[in-house]
């Protein structure tokens, strides 16, 4: 087994690759070489995300395994989230997925190989020149990247993360039920998080069956003009795509300077991390998405590189001291963050998503073979938290870690505290079982929650929400 050491966020796979050794450190990310040569640099996120893994998983002498979770993909999927059923003959018919495909129908237009040429050099500027990006923001081929790469493949994260904002607050939940939708759309790009909403709005309705016109008032704020034009293509297709009537206004501005009107949602998606000059926010970007927070529920999605999402979590924290809000999710409490204080830990998501086709062929060209959206987010909803349940619950904030004989999983606690849970695969029971079942994200309660944090064969781990 070959491991390549130390992969950070700046590090480019060639590099990566230059430094592969042998060696059994716990802190690496491990890679055959022939799997190392494979990686592109499109998929350097998702070494982040591997890496995470493999940080504190035992390393013995198996490659890393599919997760349990991989088989039991509808395990505890939040409602809104689950395929609505062909009333004709009861196959699956996922609403989400059908308009984000119809929008990528819509923008295909550069041929294959470019777009993935394209894709690669766009992965490398995020990742490893981010410096430049900024200057890059109106090339036409990465535009094209964005349009017809990026935007299919970051639009499901918007539903991920608020299938579990809705499981867990009022304030996200009535966004199904309204006639007229509001939303701002923050460092708006080509509209993938846009084209996110409008999926998973149309899929939450139609779980319930709620077949009542929806009038979309979408505001966005873009810096680049470019991406604002090719943002009104985009929304416009998904909107007619769900039947949405949509009244539409981009404002070509920086965000910093807009006042937060009455809205029903605010969203932000990767546009933080480009304010990032340092390890954490600055005092005015606090200040500002407290301003936000204070206003309505906000959405901030993030990169799930380690950097990014260690600035969000101590933004989170920086904002439940400024008060007038509280955290509905990923966090199940309101107290400072425990995986702050593990310094090579962070707190992002990594689930499998079925990719649409033309994600899937592009991704065939540059050889990224990882199905997992990874990314980081943070949902909060004004006013403090009303009130804090006795009873502790869990979140699972890693996927199962296998060593010889036990399977562990980080979870983070409703009281504050973050665990190393194990089960012994001899004290594995039907009762105890879904430990290793749940998807990562899951909240669930254990009882009785063993102090030792080892899992007993008679204890009931249940859903809880
Ligand atoms: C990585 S893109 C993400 C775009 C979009 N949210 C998405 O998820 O696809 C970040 C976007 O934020 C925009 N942005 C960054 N800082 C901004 C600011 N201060 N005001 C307005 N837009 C900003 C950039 O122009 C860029 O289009």
């Amino acid at each position: 087994m070959w491991f390549v050491k130390g992969a950070k966020s700046s590090t480019s796979l060639s590099r990566i690759g230059e430094r592969a050794t042998r060696c059994d450190d716990e802190r690496v990310l491990f890679a055959e070489p022939a799997r190392v040569a494979q990686l592109d640099r499109a998929s350097v996120f998702e070494t982040e995300g591997w890496g995470f893994e493999t940080l504190r998983a035992r390393l013995t002498n198996t490659p890393h395994e599919p997760t349990h979770e991989s088989d039991h993909e509808s395990d505890h999927e939040p409602a809104a989230e689950q395929a609505r059923v062909n009333s004709h003959d009861g196959t699956p018919v996922n609403v989400a997925a059908n308009c984000i495909e119809a929008v990528e129908r819509a923008l295909t237009r550069t041929p294959d190989r470019e777009l993935a040429k394209a894709v690669v050099q766009l992965s490398n500027l995020y990742t490893t020149e981010r410096g430049k990006l900024a200057r890059e923001q109106s090339s036409a081929i990465h535009l094209a990247a964005k349009s017809e790469y990026f935007l299919a493949s970051d639009a499901p994260k918007v539903a991920l993360a608020l299938g579990e904002c809705v499981a867990r607050s009022d304030a996200f939940a009535r966004l199904i039920t309204l006639d007229t939708v509001r939303i701002t759309d923050l460092g708006a790009g080509v509209g993938a998080t846009s084209v996110g909403f409008i999926a998973w709005l149309a899929n939450a309705r139609a779980a319930r069956n709620i077949t009542t016109p929806l009038r979309l008032d979408l505001h966005a704020v873009e810096l680049g003009e470019p991406a604002a034009r090719a943002f009104t293509e985009s929304v416009r297709v998904a909107a007619a795509h769900c039947e949405f009537d949509l009244a539409l206004r981009i404002e070509a501005r920086d965000f910093k300077s807009i006042a937060v009107e009455a809205r029903d949602l605010l969203l932000c998606q990767t546009a933080l991390n480009e304010l990032l000059v340092d390890a954490t926010h600055t005092r005015e970007t606090i200040a500002m998405v407290t301003r936000w927070a204070n206003a309505a529920p906000l959405l901030l999605v993030e990169p799930a590189l380690k950097g990014s999402t260690r600035a969000l979590m101590a933004l989170r924290d920086e904002l439940l001291l400024a008060g007038g809000m509280h955290v509905v999710a990923p966090c199940l409490h309101q107290q400072p963050c425990p995986m702050l204080a593990r310094h090579d830990d962070w707190c992002h998501e990594a689930r499998r998503l079925e990719r649409t086709p033309r994600v899937e062929a592009i991704d065939k060209i540059v050889g990224r073979r990882d199905e997992r959206a990874l990314f980081a987010f943070l949902g909060t909803a004004p006013q403090a938290c009303a009130s804090v349940s006795q009873h502790v619950t869990l979140r699972i904030v890693t996927d199962t870690l296998g060593s010889r004989g036990k399977t562990e999983r980080l979870v983070c606690r409703s009281d504050g505290e973050m665990r190393m849970m194990r089960l012994l695969d001899r004290e594995e029971r039907e009762g105890n079982r879904l430990f290793l079942r749940a998807k990562r994200g899951a909240i669930l309660s254990i009882d009785p929650l063993p102090e030792n944090n080892r899992i007993a064969p008679e204890a009931m781990v249940r859903p809880a929400l």
